[in-house]
């Protein structure tokens, strides 16, 4: 009797230490709660309890450390209670540093609930098990910690869509794992930094939407994995390094609505680039005479430039061209034939100096 008291009894020590959260991890997780406010869906109504690694939403544990590994609240998704609720989530309030508590913590995701304000608590760079930090959607303000460059797993960075501000730190170049950068539409400004290229392993770095000043760091082109490059949308100057032309899989490269100058580099009518966009910058100089059965466009949109001269012969050996936009350019001569040019209509090359030719008038 007395044995199976004792059985009994290391069954339940045990079940308890293998079902329970670390109390240390359920304050912390309490302080967050109580600095976030979500009244429509109700999702904070089950951080309630003893055990925060069954049945908190959003949060789960490592299984061998049994701390809280991961956070992953998104106010858009196919979760039933989004469903129930009929509608997207909206939050309001503030990250709490009591987060940099949850020493284990491997993901923070607190995407697209539209109100969240304040800053990226700056102690989250002393969690070293991070490796995706994704804010998108919300109205955060203030910087990205300057020392974000000791977060060595961090493979996502996305802060998207907020107000943030301030430059883009020069340790950043430091996160040899990140494989996705967004920092779309917020407040950055000053320059990228030149060593950008360190990013090694990155495959996206969406930037655009940003007040980013000074030129196209030669170094991006060291970068062998990025397949996409968006530097859209902000004032950035010099020229184009011609280097970019020569990247192995880089597919989409949208400079479009920048203060860029200088000559297109030949080597990018020739490229893996499918999708490029330099519109609404400053590019002079003819376009490069160096389309080839490589040069394959979904979009090639070079309108509101200064281009000038004619438009090379050899476009008509590329072996697709989509979306075409030569507006608002200086060009000049006969518009050339060919099958990439089967579907053109006048406003790809309005408002130039004296394009003539099919679709527009005889020359
Ligand atoms: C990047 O990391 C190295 C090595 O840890 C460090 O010495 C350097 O200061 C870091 N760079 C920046 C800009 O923080
Ligand atoms: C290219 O960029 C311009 C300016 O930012 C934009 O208006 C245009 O829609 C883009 N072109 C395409 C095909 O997406």
């Amino acid at each position: 009797m007395k044995a199976l008291f004792h059985f009994v009894f290391v069954l339940l020590a045990v079940s308890w230490a293998v079902e329970s959260c670390p109390p240390m991890d359920r304050d912390a997780l309490l302080e967050i709660k109580a600095e976030l406010h979500e009244q429509y869906l109700g999702i904070f109504n089950s951080w309630t309890g003893a055990d925060c690694c069954h049945n908190w939403y959003g949060v789960s544990c490592d299984p061998e450390t049994r701390q809280v590994a991961d956070i992953n609240l998104r106010g858009e998704s196919e979760d039933p209670i989004f469903e129930r609720a009929k509608r997207t989530g909206y939050m309001t309030g503030t990250i709490s540093p009591e987060i940099c508590k949850l020493t284990r913590l491997s993901s923070l995701i607190i995407a697209d609930w539209k109100g969240i304000t304040g800053p990226i608590p700056s102690c989250i760079t002393t969690l070293p098990f991070l490796r995706i930090l994704d804010l998108i959607g919300n109205r955060l303000s203030g910087p990205i910690p300057g020392d974000i460059g000791r977060l060595r797993r961090l493979t996502v960075l996305n802060v998207a869509d907020n107000q943030i501000t301030g430059r883009i730190p020069p340790s950043i170049t430091n996160l040899s794992s990140l494989m996705h950068l967004d920092l779309r539409n917020n407040k950055f400004y000053g320059p990228l930094p030149r060593d950008f290229g360190r990013l090694g392993m990155l495959s996206r770095a969406l930037l655009s939407g940003n007040q980013i000043s000074g030129t196209i760091p030669s170094s991006i082109s060291q970068i062998y994995r990025l397949a996409d490059l968006d530097l859209s949308v902000n004032s950035l100057s010099g020229t184009i390094p011609d280097s970019l032309g020569k990247m192995a899989v880089l597919a989409t490269l949208n400079l479009d609505s920048n203060k860029i100058t200088g000559m297109i580099p030949a080597s990018l009518m020739n490229s893996a680039v499918s999708n490029l966009n330099l519109s609404r910058n400053a590019l002079d100089g003819q376009i490069p005479d160096a389309f080839g059965p490589r040069s394959y466009f979904t979009v090639l949109d070079l309108s509101h430039n200064n281009l000038r001269g004619p438009i090379p012969k050899s476009i008509s050996s590329a072996s697709f061209i989509g979306h075409l936009d030569l507006s608002y350019n200086h060009l000049c001569g006969r518009i050339p034939s060919g099958s990439p040019f089967d579907h053109l209509e006048g406003s790809q090359f309005a408002n130039n100096d004296c394009l003539c030719g099919k679709p527009l008038r005889d020359c």
